[in-house]
């Protein structure tokens, strides 16, 4: 009945009037809860707010315990899958005058009594007696009848959060006695494992202080599930865990033996025995830990139970990894072979380089061998972008590495007398394969043209040839200019015959969809500016952006 009340009294903090004083805010949506208004337990925008938000805005919670509360909820799913039962946590509003929902978990293992989210949901005092005794009694309460507000009857429990010996929190726990499951083996081991983990909580010792999140999804009740007596022993095994523990090539029966020991057995023989592993698998440290043993991986994760300040055994959650770490390796396997691929092209495209190289020595005719020389630098850019794409882990590669060889090739190309060095400013960032390519391409022939074309004689002293990039807004700007001679009066990009420039505008726009412009410099000279829709550049910014490299 308290529920019904409160659930009623339903409003979601991200619909508080903005600029309002979190008093002034209980008020407002007290009175329209009473107002009766029909509130929608969603935010306007479809969002539910996060727990940070909820505490930092409307608990009084220090960072210690907002910490403590992420763990908890970042570990929870166990307490709702071993209880059948839905979790909501509620944290004590910091005026006092009532609770707000932070967080909810639905089970598992059985179907859930909260069709609505209530994340958000304000509950007062009088609504919710349930969490006031839980909190001042500092003890699992259980309300004596069941709730049939929703049609179907939910038995609610309050468990104290508790956190360096204060309760921060309460967990309301609701469970759907109608769908309650035969009193199996199986049934009696969840909720006596739930009633101990429900009980560490109520005396701060879940979850496990200083345990890392973990990264991977830990096993789940669902996945197979074992319960240790006190010495270590299997007192129950679900039928997934028994089945586990057979690919694991285990003949005997799991039930009354000692798990460390069985397991440490069944480990591939060859290799050294993991302590770590015996731990965990005795069920003495919460951890994760895998076992690898006739051909099958299976991961472990244990739960030390201590209630009262005694050991009543463990819980360890096992689940067959087998077919995952198989991808895994299959996958690390292919990221190889593409990178081999890579190296071999660019040995390829090396071989077919020096070839042309050698053929162009042998050639008289000095049209003739200046082709050659520049199909040489063309084959030369394209492995450099193999080069490096053998060394990347995707096929993503920093730029700025092959802009820095691209722009070196070209330099040692113009003759020593007149040589102008290429100066690189600003960030190219990260590109697929599938730009970098062409890029190197048009920025070798744009470069060439430069210093072919700019500079076509004696440098000048102030000879200036910069390359500028620049990311912004998901497009790639890419500036050459030159302080040299100047296009030719004549000069037309749209009309321009010659090899180089058709390269370097079929690319630029047919195959990266991007634009094009060479134009006079201000100043003197020639700029050429290659404008390319790229994406989002993954790589964090550049400090050191602007500053010449
Ligand atoms: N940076 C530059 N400075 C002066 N002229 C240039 C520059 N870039 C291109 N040009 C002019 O555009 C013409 C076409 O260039 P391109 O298509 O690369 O052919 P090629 O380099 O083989 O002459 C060049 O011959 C040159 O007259
Ligand atoms: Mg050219």
């Amino acid at each position: 009945m308290a529920r019904a009340a409160g659930r009623q009294a339903a409003v979601q903090a991200c619909q508080y009037p903005p600029g309002r004083s979190l008093p002034e805010q209980l008020e407002w949506m007290r009175s329209i809860a009473h107002e009766g208004n029909d509130l929608s337990p969603r935010c306007d925008n479809g969002t539910v707010p996060t727990l940070n938000d909820l505490a930092r805005s409307h608990t009084s919670l220090g960072d210690a315990d907002v910490e403590w509360l992420h763990s908890l909820v970042s570990d929870w799913q166990l307490l709702a899958d071993l209880s059948f039962a839905d979790l909501i946590l509620w944290a004590p509003a910091s005026d006092g005058t009532g609770w707000l929902a932070v967080a909810q978990m639905r089970p598992t293992t059985g179907p859930t009594s909260l069709q609505d989210d209530v994340v958000g949901t304000f509950a007062g005092l009088e609504d919710q007696r349930l969490l006031d005794v839980a909190r001042n009694e500092r003890r699992i309460w259980r309300e004596s009848d069941p709730d049939w507000t929703t049609g179907v009857p939910v038995r609610t429990e309050g468990i104290p959060v508790t956190r360096a010996n204060r309760v921060i929190a309460v967990i309301e726990r609701c469970t759907n006695l109608n769908s309650a499951r035969t009193s199996s083996r199986l049934e009696l081991t969840y909720v006596q494992g739930a009633d101990d983990l429900a009980r560490m909580v109520a005396e701060g010792t879940f979850p496990f202080p200083g345990a890392e999140a973990m990264l991977v999804r830990s096993p789940r009740v669902g996945d197979g599930l074992l319960r240790l007596g006190k010495s270590g022993r299997v007192s129950y095994a679900s039928p997934n865990a028994q089945s586990a523990y057979r690919r694991l090539g285990l003949a005997a029966d799991l039930i009354g033996s000692e798990l460390g020991v069985i397991t440490a057995g069944l480990c591939a023989s060859d290799e050294p025995l993991d302590e770590s592993l015996m731990v965990v698998a005795a069920g003495r440290a919460p951890r994760v830990a895998e076992v690898d043993g006739n051909g099958s991986v299976v991961q472990l994760r244990s739960i030390p139970l201590i209630v009262g300040g005694s050991r009543t055994g463990a819980l360890v959650l096992v689940r067959d990894v087998t077919e995952l770490r198989r991808r895994e390796r299959e996958l690390m396997t292919k990221d190889a072979t593409i990178r081999e691929i890579h190296h071999r092209v660019k040995n390829n495209l090396q071989t077919v380089a020096a070839l042309l190289r050698l053929q162009a020595r042998r050639l008289h005719a000095p049209e003739a061998r200046a082709a050659l020389e520049e199909a040489v630098r063309r084959v030369g850019s394209i492995a450099v972008v193999h080069e490096t794409l053998s060394h990347a882990p995707e096929e993503i590669v920093d730029f700025d590495d092959i802009a820095d060889r691209v722009a070196m090739m070209a330099g040692e190309v113009s003759s020593a007398e007149f040589r102008v060095a290429p100066k690189l400013t600003g960030s190219f960032g990260l590109l697929p394969s599938l730009v970098a390519t062409p890029l190197a391409m048009v920025l070798t022939e744009l470069l060439q043209n430069a210093l072919q074309h700019g500079f076509p004689s004696a440098a000048k002293d102030d000879g200036l040839l910069e390359v500028a990039a620049a990311r912004e807004n998901e497009r790639l700007m890419v500036t050459v200019s030159d302080n040299g001679v100047g296009l030719p009066g004549d000069f037309d990009l749209d009309s321009s015959t010659s090899l180089g420039l058709q390269i370097v505008r079929t690319l630029v726009i047919s195959e990266l969809g991007g634009r094009l412009r060479i134009t006079p410099r201000p100043g003197g000279g020639t700029e050429a500016v290659v404008d390319l829709p790229v994406g989002h550049d993954p790589s964090p910014p550049r400090s050191e952006s602007t500053q010449p490299r």
